[in-house]
């Protein structure tokens, strides 16, 4: 059943009327003042839930700030859309599918109805098989064709079937079987297939090709290398491939098309979007890298926030709250981007997979209504570790001329203590988001001796927003906490936009043209090109480069 929520144009809505207008009014109030003002602030404006605590005082919001932000979440429907998405219903319309990566991980005795069937024992049977898959693999039980046990795991697969897998791994490197090697290969430039390869024996190697529609051009070729290379390596034998390949996908015909036995193939579902599914069986790789019981309670973190998410009072819900603000700061302060600084070097994949999910999810310009969006939609979000972004960027978010919104992510615990590199890496968090929000004036500037042509370069406007997320340590579960926080924050976005948050059409067009331009770089003789002229004289440019016609 589709539901029937019937809501105002977003800039029709009374609280966004009233946000305009409240933006006009403190848009100059800056942190120095609110915090002076209200010696509590701090602890204020902070949440804590499912292990995470998240502080949002520095974002230049009052009390009333808050207050509309909520009543526009309500006037939103956002309530009514979040039901929608946990009972299944269709609500990414222009695919006309449900929505339910919450179903990956609801624990076993849940149901949660498809077309009036409960998906959960499905999930639930695939984890299983994943599980005995992987126990197989890891404990050298699963043999190569020519007997040997395999060492190297490499995952083909590109966007939601790569950014996740490799971002998982790379955080949880700390639990992985350090005997095993593990490696992804997504671009469909050569290199990356070759630099992947170069140094493992075919015989110890399982490839695992992942892709939902097993037609993506990048992973298809890149899995007919992998089949060459192997199938060379080992002395061609075809039904090599069998002990060496397994397949993630929700097209088994495909799969078998491409001669991978299906008895290897780890399926999903099609309520499963591609930039939400690092835990269906996308995470196979993941899974192979840290075991089954680290792969549960991952799902587990993600559960947690599910239900925090769902069942919490809007005041207090993080990702709500985080949605909100992003809408605050993007819609109102006209801020641009999003930077997320997790200051933990196993998150240094952490920010580009958020590229995919935040963009590849609110980068639209229609409404659910089919209306073009008169505000601006999703902002660019991007990132790198702390401290190194700190000698890099940092200089433009303190003193460049755009406001630029950042997230800081720290945990308490490092995962391997060395000396003091913790509680300096820590100091430097808090310093940047202190220094961000409060600034240096000239008048402190100037009573430091400064030289007083020098002083206005040493002024730090500060009034920067920041959230701060503080969590124990980087575990499994928290992993998964921290991803679903922001898989919630942007539907909260999305649903303040009312833009579908689950398709992503935008990626269609290059796709086609590119199809298109493949013959005519590969043809021998000259093609007749029909494109701009720019595009017809680079193909030709091209062709020449390479001694063709
Ligand atoms: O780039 C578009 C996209 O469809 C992403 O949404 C998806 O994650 C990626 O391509 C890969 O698709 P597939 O898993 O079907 O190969």
């Amino acid at each position: 059943m589709r539901s029937t929520i019937s809501i105002k144009p977003l800039t029709q809505r009374p609280a966004w009327k009233a946000l305009a207008a409240h933006h006009k009014k403190i848009q100059k109030l800056h942190l120095r003042e609110l915090f002076a003002d209200d010696p509590k602030r701090g602890e204020r404006l902070a949440v804590e839930a499912a292990g995470l605590y998240l502080d949002y005082s520095k974002n230049r919001i009052t009390g009333q700030t808050v207050k509309l932000l909520l009543q526009l979440a309500k006037e939103s429907g956002l309530r009514g859309k979040m039901e929608a998405m946990f009972s299944g219903e269709k609500i990414n319309t222009t695919e006309n599918r449900a929505v339910l990566h919450v179903a990956l991980r609801a624990p076993k005795g849940t149901s949660i109805l498809v077309d009036g069937k409960n998906v959960v024992p499905e999930v639930h049977a695939v984890l299983d098989k994943m599980g005995e898959f992987s126990n197989r693999v890891r404990s050298g039980e699963w043999k190569g064709h020519s007997g040997k046990r395999i060492k190297n795991v490499i995952n083909i697969g590109i966007g939601g079937s790569d950014l996740g897998p490799v971002m998982a791994y790379e955080a949880l490197k700390h639990y992985s079987e350090r005997a095993m090697t593990f490696r992804f290969i997504s671009n469909v430039d050569g290199i990356d297939f070759v630099e992947a390869t170069r140094d493992l024996d075919p015989a110890e190697t399982l490839f695992i090709v992942s892709s939902k529609t097993f037609t993506t051009l990048e992973t298809m070729t890149n899995a007919q290398s992998a089949r060459d290379w192997l199938l060379k390596g080992l002395g061609g034998e075809a039904k090599a491939v069998a002990k060496h390949f397994a397949a993630v996908s929700t097209n088994a015909e495909k799969v078998a098309a491409f001669g991978i036995d299906t008895v290897n193939m780890f399926g999903f579902w099609d309520w499963v979007g591609g930039r939400y599914s690092m835990d269906s069986a996308i995470g196979l790789s993941t899974m192979l890298a840290v075991g089954p019981d680290n792969f549960r309670a991952l799902l587990q973190g993600f559960h947690e926030v599910d239900e925090h998410f769902r069942n919490t009072p809007f005041e207090k819900n993080l990702p709500v709250l985080m949605g909100l603000l992003s809408i605050w700061n993007n819609d109102f302060f006209g801020a641009h981007t999003v930077a997320v600084l997790p200051y933990e070097q196993y998150l240094k994949r952490f920010p580009a997979y958020l590229q995919q999910l935040t963009m590849e999810s609110n980068g639209k310009h229609v409404t659910l209504d089919g209306k073009k969006a008169d505000y601006q939609t999703g902002p660019v979000y991007w990132g790198e570790p702390g401290t190194n972004g700190q000698h890099s960027f940092y200089q433009l978010i303190h003193q460049g001329t755009r406001l630029i919104p950042c997230d800081f992510i720290a945990f308490g615990h490092p995962l391997t203590p060395l000396g003091r590199h913790h509680d300096i890496l820590l100091a430097n968090v808090f310093a940047q988001a202190e220094a961000l929000a409060f600034g240096k004036t000239l008048e402190e500037v100037k009573a430091e001796g400064t030289p007083s042509a020098l002083a206005r370069h040493r002024v730090f406007e500060g009034n920067r927003p920041s959230n701060v997320i503080l969590a124990e340590r980087l575990t499994p579960e928290v992993l998964g906490k921290l991803v679903a926080l922001y898989e919630h924050n942007v539907f909260t976005q999305g649903a303040i936009w009312n833009i579908d948050s689950f398709d992503q059409w935008g990626v269609e067009l290059g796709k086609a043209l590119a199809q298109r331009i493949v013959p005519e770089l590969e043809s021998e003789a000259a093609p007749k090109l029909k494109h701009d002229s720019s595009t017809n004289s680079l193909i030709r440019r091209y062709r020449k480069l390479k001694g063709t016609k």
